[in-house]
């Protein structure tokens, strides 16, 4: 047996009784006559005390060879500390050793494994082993797992069945590129890995499965970013024989639930918004509602008058930030070249101090009087005190840089508390969007998705204007969640293919399983994807899943721990048929 206890559970009731440990040295202090070791496992940390007049002169010497991360275990007897320490558990006792075993010493780990530490990224991803001892790392894989374990428990209970989907399969489109496997039995011949398991979790529907459930790893070739991995999990979900409003209930139960379980906070029912509507209001279809500063539309007051760079803008639109009108001039520029950066890419910024008086103070007070900045106050919902910062141009693009200026005031006023949550849903998706580069459709959500069936005429006419029974689950500013109710008659699917630009071929190449397989009695379905390395973060307080996976990637696609992606040998290569220098 190589532990009676572990190093976190013994406390002031343990005193006098015999145990063995076995843990890392995290530290130890050798006064001469006596040395004190911290003693570190998953669930704690347990003072060791050598002391020349009660230890085994062996054992009191030998604990003195022992370096930091040396694996050890010890018998000893459980003593009361003289120096309590109130901060942990086991602060009251001690372990009076009567033997040590050296288990396996270790090499002087390159950065300290403490909850601060002294090792920069990079560092910490090559030896992840070492930082996943150090609390912030090991807390956040076991508050993954306290998540995922609260969705296979409520989904459970609602009668869902969790299904094992191939990850060897043929290209699912989610809008990013493939990552292939080649396969060796068939020459020349490649398997995709899933995008998600749309299609499979469809036919687990056809199936008959009802309510099916999967926490899944999907893999995406995309540029990654604080919120992206090339290989993350999503918590996959159909149902049959359901609406958009089904969806819509289930999931928000879920979700309440995890805030109640986790993070011990009500919610009241989820606001939905259409993405019409978040657009207009927020610049953004995955809006942070934890703060206001909406957007208030000014073309009907700003334009016409004699100021030529709004009278030429699509649209004018404007935030009034609480509590900014006191911003100095150069906090102002600052924020000005910050709007100017290309990242952003406005083209320039007006302001208007709103004064304790009534009155407006603004950039362009050579154009406009009082009252035309006191309508401006009014479209922003500016109240004394306040700045107001007006950006215009083409509407798309002025709403995405007045969106990211919203973001980054919220952030510098601290208005984005990470122990506040603000779930929503946006709804009413469009389902198609154009590639301005290649002046196509594609699908925005995915090529399944149903199209409300009140537009479906405009298919023909105007098909930027038809909407999808499609739906975004949003908590504090970042998508955490998305799906839709399904198409699921092969005449509908078929179409779909065509206004994607698919030819008949093509469409029977890539997804004939599916449409034949909604020839045999395909039920009406409906489903959505929660990304679960984003809802852990997100409920955990931060926004950069890296923290979350045990062994996440970097921003270069690569495991640099493994050293992967990495060339193969020849003879593998030819094993796969795989000609490099042919390409
Ligand atoms: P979607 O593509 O919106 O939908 O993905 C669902 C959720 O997965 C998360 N997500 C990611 N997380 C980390 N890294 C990534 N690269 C990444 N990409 C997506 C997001 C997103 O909301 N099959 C559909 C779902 C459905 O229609 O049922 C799908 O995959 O949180």
């Amino acid at each position: 047996m190589y532990r009676s206890h572990n190093c976190g559970e013994l406390n002031a009731s343990n005193i006098n009784t015999e145990v063995t440990l076995a843990g890392w040295v995290q530290k130890s202090r050798d006064k001469g006559f006596m040395n004190w070791v911290d003693l570190r496992d998953r669930y704690g940390i347990t003072q060791l005390i050598f002391d020349e007049s009660r230890t085994d002169k062996t054992v009191f010497e030998l604990a003195k060879t022992l370096g930091r991360e040396f694996v050890i275990q010890v018998k000893g007897t459980v003593i009361e500390r003289e120096a309590k320490n109130k901060n942990i558990p086991t602060g009251e006792i001690e372990i009076l050793v009567s033997e040590l075993t050296i288990l396996n010493s270790a090499l002087t780990p390159p950065f300290t494994i403490e909850d601060e530490t002294d090792g920069g990224e990079d560092i910490r991803m090559k030896y992840r082993y070492l930082d996943i001892r150090r609390n912030p790392v090991k807390n956040s894989l076991l508050f993954r797992h306290k998540v995922a374990m609260e969705v296979r428990k409520y989904l459970s209970d609602l009668d869902f069945c969790e299904v094992e989907t191939p990850y060897l399969i043929k290209s699912t489109p989610e809008g990013a590129r493939d990552f292939v496997v080649p396969s060796r039995m068939n020459e020349g011949q490649f398997y995709a890995l899933p995008q998600s398991p749309q299609t499979f979790k469809q036919l687990l529907m056809v199936g008959g499965m009802d309510k099916y459930f999967q926490i899944v790893k999907c893999f995406r070739d995309e540029d990654l970013r604080a919120d992206r991995q090339p290989e993350f999990t999503q918590i996959d979900c159909e149902m049959a024989f359901v609406e958009q409003e089904d969806i819509l209930n289930v999931f928000e139960g879920l979700t309440r639930h995890l805030l109640k379980e986790i993070k011990g906070i009500e919610v009241e029912k989820f606001p939905r918004i259409t993405y019409d509507y978040a657009m207009k209001t927020y610049g953004n279809d995955k809006p942070d509602i934890r703060f206001g500063m909406k957007f208030g539309e000014l073309n009907e007051f700003a334009q016409h008058k004699e100021f030529p760079v709004f009278n030429a803008a699509e649209l004018v639109v404007g935030i009034a930030v609480p509590g900014a009108g006191n911003y100095t001039r150069k906090e102002i520029d600052g924020l000005i070249d910050w709007v100017k950066r290309p990242q952003v890419g406005a083209s320039g910024m007006v302001y208007v101090k709103c004064n304790e008086d009534g009155t407006y103070k603004s950039s362009v007070d050579k154009f406009y009087d009082n009252d035309d900045l006191a309508n401006w106050a009014k479209a922003t919902e500016a109240n004394p005190g306040d700045m107001i910062f007006v950006l215009s141009g083409p509407a798309n693009k002025t709403r995405a840089q007045l969106s990211a200026l919203r973001m980054e005031l919220a952030t510098r006023l601290g208005l984005r508390n990470p122990e506040e949550f603000a779930p929503l849903w946006v709804v009413d998706f469009p389902l198609l969007e154009l590639d301005e580069e290649s002046g196509r459709y594609h699908a925005m959500h995915h090529p399944f998705t149903s199209p409300k069936p009140e537009d479906m005429a405009l298919l023909e006419t105007e098909p930027g204007k038809v909407r999808a029974n499609a739906y975004d689950m949003v908590l504090n500013g970042n998508e955490i969640g998305g799906g839709s109710i399904r198409i699921h008659d092969k005449a509908t699917q078929q179409l779909m293919f065509k206004y994607l630009g698919f030819t008949e071929e093509e469409a029977k190449a890539q997804f004939g399983f599916l449409m034949d397989a909604f020839q045999f009695g395909a039920p009406p379905h409906g489903g959505l994807a929660f990304g679960l390395d984003r809802l852990v973060a997100i409920l955990g307080g931060q926004e950069t899943i890296r923290d979350f996976i045990a062994f996440p990637k970097n921003n270069s696609g690569r495991d640099v721990m493994i050293d992967a992606p990495a060339a193969i040998d020849d003879a593998q290569l030819k094993e796969l048929h795989i000609k490099i220098d042919a390409i």
